[in-house]
């Protein structure tokens, strides 16, 4: 958290921030996130009860009167960070102080609902501190604040949990563009046993068909194209369809289809066991559902997979990825892998790159494992070394760079969908998304935002594609 004045990007997580419209006199709100796309998206809503009470977003800590920083848990010194930041902001609001300028500091996120109170005790600035259930109550916790109390929100009730906030207006999703995340489910019950979420984001609960349809059909009609479904275990997402039959996220997937102007679907992250029939077939019959899925599989090994806890083992999981290739043959994966969770061996290890060898990804993200207090895997035996999991770390993301770098150029010559997002640095040239993700720049005099246009791929950047319009094709799936 060294950037805590710089901007407001989230961290490891992508999807900016956008400021409510400004109007004289208001308060200002800078909202820092880290973590996963469940935060941005927390973070958007947080900015938006808040426009509702007057603030604007700016986006840097120098010129808000609020500043909230959304925390992660997941993995490392989260909270050595958090305190850090908070020490740069006890400076700044000493200074303010003297200038007779009023400086309020929160916290919200995973860290907040892990350490709580705690917080408060260790770092007198802030004011306040609100876990991801209780973001609902965040308008009341400031005007507390305002009294002159220092507020701690961690507690609610299970049923609480889509209280949350409402659902942006429409200015408010306009200005954030053609796509947009849609939380459809929270919390876990897998318990991996290295990981935080079960415990700071509680067990999973599913948001109802009839809310979800309601907030897809608000954010269509403010121009939204693309949807992202958001939820810790995404496809553990199940709920009650009109006739009283249940629903998984295959079927709720075949529903949102139809609503009139979204043209693209797309879901995060799921688990491999949750991945059932419908789901597959769903792959299959639509169109719309973009050929691009990231399912960690975290190893390759069986025995680090049971002690994970992760229930399946990696001849599942390659069945498993052969079913959804079988549905949708150009589907592109993506996964997370651990390395260095207690226990592992080289043998172990060479288990995982041959996983990654027999799947061959699109991308992916890998982490040296890290004890979190309080989860099983902390308190294992066989904790490997750093120095270990720093070759381990450098020798699997050398062979995923490899095939991500495959990737990118088989898509050299080939003509793709591209949903056109922003104007491009350059005059003349927007920048789209392809069905695989990436960012994709295009030479296209004319395009409007929200259009799908066929664009031929020409060049690849690391993670970007460059493209040309092709000619002797109709737009597709504009409005
Ligand atoms: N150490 C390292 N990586 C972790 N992840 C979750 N917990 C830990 C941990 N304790 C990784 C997993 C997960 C991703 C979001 O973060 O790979 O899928
Ligand atoms: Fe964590 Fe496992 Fe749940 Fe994913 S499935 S959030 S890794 S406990």
């Amino acid at each position: 958290m060294d950037d805590i004045s710089i901007n407001n990007q989230p961290d490891e997580a992508s999807g900016p921030l956008t400021h409510s419209p400004a109007h004289a006199n208001t308060r200002k709100v800078y909202v820092k996130t880290y973590g996963c796309q469940m935060n941005v998206y927390d973070s958007q809503r947080m900015a938006d009860s808040l426009a509702a009470e007057g603030y604007s977003t700016t986006d840097t800590a120098d010129d808000a009167d609020l500043v909230l920083i959304n925390t992660c848990h997941i993995r490392e010194k989260a909270s050595e960070k958090l305190y850090s930041a908070l020490g740069r902001l006890r400076k700044m609001k000493d200074v303010r102080a003297k200038e007779g300028r009023e400086l309020t500091v929160g916290v919200a996120g995973c860290v907040a609902q892990a350490e709580g109170d705690e917080i408060t005790r260790r770092a007198p600035v802030v004011d306040l501190v609100v876990g991801p259930q209780t973001y609902h109550r965040l308008p009341q916790a400031l005007a507390r604040v305002r009294q002159g109390e220092r507020v701690v929100e961690t507690e609610y009730a299970i049923e609480d949990k889509f209280e949350h906030l409402p659902a942006p207006g429409k200015e408010q999703t306009r200005s954030r563009g053609v796509t947009a995340f849609l939380t459809v489910q929270e919390g876990c019950d897998k318990f991996c046993t290295f990981c935080v979420v079960p415990y700071t984001r509680g067990s999973e609960v599913s948001r109802p068909v009839a809310q979800i349809v309601r907030e897809a059909e608000k954010l269509a009609d403010a121009g939204v194209r693309e949807l992202t479904l958001l939820g810790q275990n995404v496809n553990a997402w199940h709920g009650e369809a009109a006739e009283g039959r249940e629903w998984g996220l295959g079927e709720l997937l075949y529903r949102l289809a139809e609503i009139p102007g979204i043209a693209r679907l797309r879901y995060v992250t799921s688990h491999p066991r949750d991945m059932d029939d419908t789901l597959i077939n769903a792959h299959r019959d639509l169109d719309m559902l973009m050929p691009y899925l990231h399912l960690p599989v975290q190893s390759g090994s069986d025995r680090i997979l049971k002690a994970m806890n992760r229930k399946h083992t990696a001849a599942d999981y390659l069945r498993l990825i052969e079913r959804i290739r079988g549905a949708r043959s150009d589907i592109a994966l993506s996964g997370d892998f651990i390395v260095g969770f207690p226990g592992e061996t080289d043998e172990d290890f060479e288990a995982t790159m041959q996983v990654v060898r027999d799947v061959t990804y699109a991308a992916a993200y890998s982490f040296k494992y890290s004890p979190r207090p309080g989860t099983p895997g902390a308190d294992m035996d066989g904790h490997v070394a750093e120095a270990v999991k720093d070759d381990r770390l450098q020798r699997l993301q050398a062979l995923l760079s490899e095939q991500q770098y495959a990737f990118q150029r088989s898509l050299i010559g080939k003509s793709m969908d591209v949903l056109i997002e922003k104007a491009g640095r350059v005059s003349g040239q927007m920048v789209g998304r392809s069905p695989w993700l990436q960012p994709v720049i295009i030479d296209v005099h004319g395009g409007r935002i929200g259009d799908i246009i066929n664009v031929r791929i020409i060049d690849t950047g690391t993670n970007s594609l460059i493209g040309v319009r092709e000619m002797n094709s109709a737009s597709n799936g504009t409005i």
